[in-house]
């Protein structure tokens, strides 16, 4: 399954608000109903209308999409590429397993932050490795539906401070 929703006016590059893409992995479209011990009872739909909100609040707009095919998350990340200033990414599974997504991220070099809603330390051994940690700027895991709006927050954080280091056209 793969969703795409977008919290504003499609317009073409450039803006002006900052736009950040955030992407959700593999089984997160069950978020509400899998494991709600492990990833709580907020549905994908509500974390994204929150944080279509919470961008909107800071003159920034959100565009999600949710994928459970590598490749479908790999052509996201491409097409971020002088699209959107920066990338939040929850690649589910594919976090412990993808050298593709990492290799993507590379490619882009768009900032990124790397978000999770369980503890991914605290759990089995072998989701404690990311294979694109290395590629963010840093990782967010454990807050559960908020770990996405800390790492909302982070991404919008970094963009608007590269706004303001960057030159001004005369
Ligand atoms: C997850 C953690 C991963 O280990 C797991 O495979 C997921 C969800 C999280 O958000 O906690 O699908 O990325």
């Amino acid at each position: 399954m793969s969703t795409r929703r977008r919290g504003a006016t499609a317009t073409a590059r450039p803006r002006a608000e900052p736009l950040i893409l955030v992407l959700h992995g593999p089984n997160l479209n069950l978020l509400g109903t899998r494991d709600p011990l492990i990833y709580g009872t907020t549905t994908l739909a509500d974390i994204d209308a929150e944080l279509v909100r919470l961008a909107g609040a800071r003159g920034a707009a959100v565009e999600s999409l949710q994928s459970n095919h590598e490749g479908a998350l790999i052509d996201a990340i491409h097409g971020a590429r002088g699209r959107c200033d920066a990338l939040v990414i929850n690649p589910g599974a594919y976090t412990h397993t993808s050298i593709a997504i990492r290799d993507a991220l590379d490619a882009v070099d768009l900032p990124a932050v790397e978000v999770h809603l369980s503890n991914i330390h605290a759990r089995e051994e072998f989701r404690r490795e990311s294979r694109i940690a290395a590629r963010c700027v840093g990782q967010i895991c454990g807050f559960g539906a908020q770990s996405y709006y800390l790492g909302l927050d982070a991404a919008l954080t970094i963009v608007e401070r590269r706004r303001a280091e960057r030159p001004r056209d005369v």
